[in-house]
């Protein structure tokens, strides 16, 4: 077990405004801007304010604010208490793309505190929110999903799945059918998770239906004197593994230029890849 504490850049980098518990945990402000489409129309009278200078002001741009109770920094084994990078490059490509989510079974795997899930719950039909249940994790989730239920549409379920054990509770049996939409974020960053991840991509996307699977990932380099080389290790094996595996997967990288609504640093090594199941001619 690791003694090293690892500390998200997403707290720092942003100066969402936190509120420090009394236990230790943290609760920061995500500030959106809201798309279009979440934006209720005005009544033609309150649209329109009158400046100083008695020109018409127009209020176009308006803001949406998550509540998300969080770790400040946390051993390696608990990074799921943070939030990262990828969370919030995903919740940018889901209110990029709404029909993507709109009324869909979404599952989550490694969530972490939520965030991701909180912002497809503004569109799909049903949100399956999962991360293994370590350092209460799945409480933790539950107290975001409460704390921003103004915002949310889905029905949700909080449930623990573990990609080193796949023998899931019935809970799933029914329902991993339906999820058509899956979503990870950063959840690349350990050779042995790594393994258990590609293990439940396969069982995930081994399916008579068509299922679409979103991971965002940074890509964290390492210098290693062995390549005298600057590499992301955890990232490439991860490639590796789904090479050498050879699954009959569509796989591509989705360009990162979509607009962004939260603040975080979008750094240049972030990744959006988007993983298809083909289905064999009997299964259309
Ligand atoms: C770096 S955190 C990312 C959390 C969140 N998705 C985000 O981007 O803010 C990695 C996530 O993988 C989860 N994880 C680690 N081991 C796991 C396992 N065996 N099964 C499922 N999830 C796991 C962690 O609990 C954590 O939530």
């Amino acid at each position: 077990m690791s003694l090293y504490t690892v500390t998200s850049e997403i707290f720092t980098e942003n100066q969402n405004s936190s509120v420090v518990f009394k236990n230790g945990n943290a609760i920061s402000s995500f500030v959106f801007k809201c798309p279009s489409y979440m934006i209720k129309p005005k009544s033609t009278n309150s649209n329109i304010i009158q400046d100083s200078d008695d020109d018409l002001d127009i209020d176009r741009q308006e803001e949406g604010r998550l509540l998300i109770e969080h770790h400040i920094s946390t051993k390696l084994q608990h990074v799921g208490l943070q939030v990262w990078r990828g969370a919030l490059l995903l919740a940018d490509y889901i209110l990029s793309n709404p029909d993507i989510f709109q009324n869909k079974v979404v599952l989550e795997l490694g969530a972490g505190v939520g965030l991701t899930s909180i912002v497809v719950s503004f569109l799909a039909k049903e949100v399956i929110c999962t991360d293994v249940d370590i350092g209460e994790i799945l409480k933790i989730i539950r107290r975001n999903f409460i704390r921003n239920t103004v915002y949310i549409k889905s029905k949700i379920y909080i449930k623990e799945l573990n990609f080193l054990n796949l023998n899931w509770p019935t809970f799933y049996t029914k329902r991993i059918d339906e999820a058509t939409v899956i979503l990870a974020a950063d959840v690349i960053y350990d050779e042995n998770i790594t393994g258990g991840f590609v293990q439940t991509l396969e069982k995930l996307l081994n399916s008579k239906y068509q299922k679409v699977v979103y991971i965002a990932l940074e890509k964290r380099y390492v210098f290693t004197t062995v390549n005298m080389d600057t590499t992301a290790p955890m990232y490439e094996d991860f490639l590796k593994c789904i090479e050498t595996r050879n699954f009959n997967w569509h796989i591509e990288y989705v360009k990162i230029d979509f607009p962004q609504y939260f603040k975080y640093d979008r750094v240049k090594h972030m990744i959006l890849l988007k993983i298809e199941n083909k289905l064999n001619e009997e299964q259309l």
